[in-house]
């Protein structure tokens, strides 16, 4: 039996947090597969023995296709033991990096029918050379507001690579099944 890793991405970064769990896991001699979320429908669950997905934040939201993968494949997803784990800007700074300090992970797993084992919230990355103009403005203008960085040529990584390593060892002792709320 693997572990199914899923995530949503939109540059990237979320896919790097979880190959970077995946490796960790391996090393533990759990074996994974990693899936982009956004493209996938059809899982076959009988391979999996435990869960992990992984989310990006864009203005303010999750990418539709987290809630619509969650509601499809809820009974699956309630029999394993899963992690969910949410990346964002925000979590750049550490008192807005649990989930119940971060409000986008505090407010998905209130609302979620999917209750994971685990949770946990990661910094993600700053890349404004990677962003169109307009999405270049508007995090430059969050960031000025939030005392970030503004230098548009810059590229920064705020991922606790620790912090990662510690989830993905969590996980590897997960035992006990998510729940339905
Ligand atoms: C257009 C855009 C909008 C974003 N909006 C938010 C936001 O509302 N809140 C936040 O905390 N981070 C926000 N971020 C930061 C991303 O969550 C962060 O860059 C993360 O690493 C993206 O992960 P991904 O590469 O897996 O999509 C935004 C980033 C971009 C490019």
């Amino acid at each position: 039996m693997k572990t199914l890793i899923l995530f949503s991405t939109r540059d990237g970064q979320t896919r790097e947090i979880a190959a970077f769990i995946a490796s960790e896991l391996k090393e533990q001699g759990i074996y994974t597969d990693l899936v982009n979320l956004n493209r996938t429908d059809v899982v076959d669950w009988s391979l999996y023995d435990r869960v992990v997905i992984g989310a990006s934040i864009r203005y303010g939201h999750y990418h539709p296709a987290l809630e619509r993968f969650v509601k499809k494949h809820l009974q699956a997803l309630a029999s394993l033991p899963g992690a969910f784990f949410s990346v964002n800007l925000v979590a750049r700074k550490a008192e807005k990096r649990t989930p119940q300090t971060n409000s986008y992970t505090r407010k998905f797993l209130l609302n979620s029918p999917w209750q994971p084992t685990l949770s946990a919230v990661f910094a993600g990355a700053l890349r404004y050379p990677h962003y169109r103009w307009y999405d270049r403005i508007m995090i430059q203008l969050i960031m000025k507001m939030t005392g970030g960085e503004t230098d548009t040529r810059k590229e920064v990584v705020y991922t606790d690579w620790q912090q990662v390593a510690g989830f993905a060892r969590e996980i590897a002792q997960l035992t006990g099944n998510s729940s339905l709320k």
